[in-house]
Parts: C-alpha cells; structure tokens; sequence
C-alpha cells in the first residue's frame, strides 16, 4: 500500500498532507526516514511506520457525519481567515476532513469524515458520485431551451461540462444532479444559461440525502448508508470506466 494512502486511512492527515508529511521527512518505516510520497509499505510484512517518532498503527474506526451546512460557514478542515469551518459544527476530538467543497454561500449536504483515504476516494473525478443540487436563480421562468441546454453541456472555460439531470421545480427552481465536481460548478452552468443561481442547496450526495436535518446539525451515517455510499462509488467508477474505454 502507499504510505500516504496508509497515513491517511490511519486519520493522521488528508491524502495531500500525508505527502506533504513524508515529503517534509517526518515519516519513517522500519526507523529509515522516507521522503518520496510514492513510496509503498508492506504491513503484512511488518514495516512499522512513524510520525515525528511516534508509531502510527492501524486505522481508527472509521465514522461519517453527514452535516446540513449553514451559509456563511467555509468547507476545508481550517481557514486561515479565522472563518467559521464546517468540522467545527462536529465537536469531539476526532480530526475530521470535508469530502469536497461547498461555496461559502452554498448551504446543505457535506460530510465529514475522520478517515481522510475515504474523504480523497469520494472527491476522486474517477468515481464521479453524483450530487443534487437545488438552485433558485434569477430572470424566471426558465425555459425549455435553457433546460436543453443544462440538459446537454454547456461550454465553461473549463470545458463542456458532461450531461446533467436537469427538472424545473418552479418556475425559478430547478434540480440539478451533476456527477463532476468543478468550481462553482452549478452557479457557473446556471450563468451560461441567462439566470445567475439566487440561492444554492445541496440535497443528495450519491444514495444519501439531506433529508430534515437542520441547518447547522449533524449524524452520523448508519452501517447501511456507509454500504450504499461503498457501492455508489463503485458503480460510478465502473460507469466513467466504460465511458473511457468506450471513447478510447
Ligand atoms: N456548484 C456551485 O456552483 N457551488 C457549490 O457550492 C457547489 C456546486
């Protein structure tokens, strides 16, 4: 296993900051400092891994929280700004890491995970779990042709985004299920189609959904709902496995 992936699934950091750890020198295997983020440990084999000198054993029991995220409230794990963060709506000791971002604006559906492997696996484009978003925009009623248009892809500047889920709640409502998960994403497809996004919710997160939970609350997952999340991701990443091979 890479020894970044073992860090993060033992709770020490996120995927990204078990690198920057090991390439920071701080992390040892078998008491031999290793600072290439590539590298991989045999545990099977014995090789004991350290932080800073202290050993890192096994993984903690793993826990998602699914949080309703306020406005106002930024998604990382810390702001250097001093903002209220969304892991500080859980209290406890554990070290908790967001799986993807919701705009400072944007309220709803995160979670919140202490086991930062599960966090970079939910985020990964690979799997590509789909996410539902409700929007209130502007200029209403929305017509048929900027549905197509959602519908189908429309041009960003970073690309034609793929083809959405697209109903019209209201005549200024729409649900919008996307399977990426690129910057302001919603907002920016929603712009490109003449009505600006007013108000932003996310609903559902592949199988789980908000829900009535309150804004500012939290729960935890059930070992039902961790299952279904499990086989989300693998039918999405068989899914855009076949979509690659097929434009391959
Ligand atoms: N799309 C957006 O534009 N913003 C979000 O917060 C999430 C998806």
């Amino acid at each position: 296993m890479r020894l970044a992936k073992f860090l993060a699934s033992a709770g020490v950091a996120s995927r990204r900051g078990a690198e920057q750890l090991i390439r920071t020198g701080r992390v040892t295997v078998g008491g031999a400092r290793v600072t290439d983020p590539a590298a991989t440990v045999s545990l099977d084999a014995g090789d004991r891994v350290a932080l800073d000198g202290k050993p890192v054993t096994g993984s903690p029991t793993r826990v998602v929280y699914a949080v309703n995220k306020p406005p106002g409230v930024v998604s990382t794990a810390r702001d250097p700004q001093g903002r209220h963060t969304v892991v500080s709506l859980v209290p406890g000791e554990l070290r908790l890491y967001p799986v993807g971002r919701l705009d400072i604006d944007t309220t709803g559906l995160i979670l919140l995970t202490n086991d930062g492997e599960l966090a970079h696996r939910l985020t990964h484009p690979r799997f590509e779990v789909p996410k539902t978003y409700r929007a209130t925009v502007a200029h209403p009623p929305v017509k048929d042709a900027a549905l197509s248009a959602l519908r189908g892809g429309v041009p960003l500047d970073d690309g034609v985004t793929a083809p959405a889920r697209v109903r019209l709640l209201g005549p200024g409502t729409l649900e919008l299920t996307i399977h990426e998960g690129r910057k302001r994403q919603v907002k920016r497809m929603c712009d490109h189609v003449g009505h600006p996004v007013r108000r932003l919710e996310r609903v559902a997160f592949g199988p789980l959904r908000l829900g009535d939970l309150k804004s500012g609350a939290h729960r935890v997952l059930t070992a039902g709902e961790l299952e279904a999340l499990a086989d989300a991701t693998a039918r999405a990443s068989a899914g855009s496995e076949a979509r690659r091979s097929e434009t391959a």
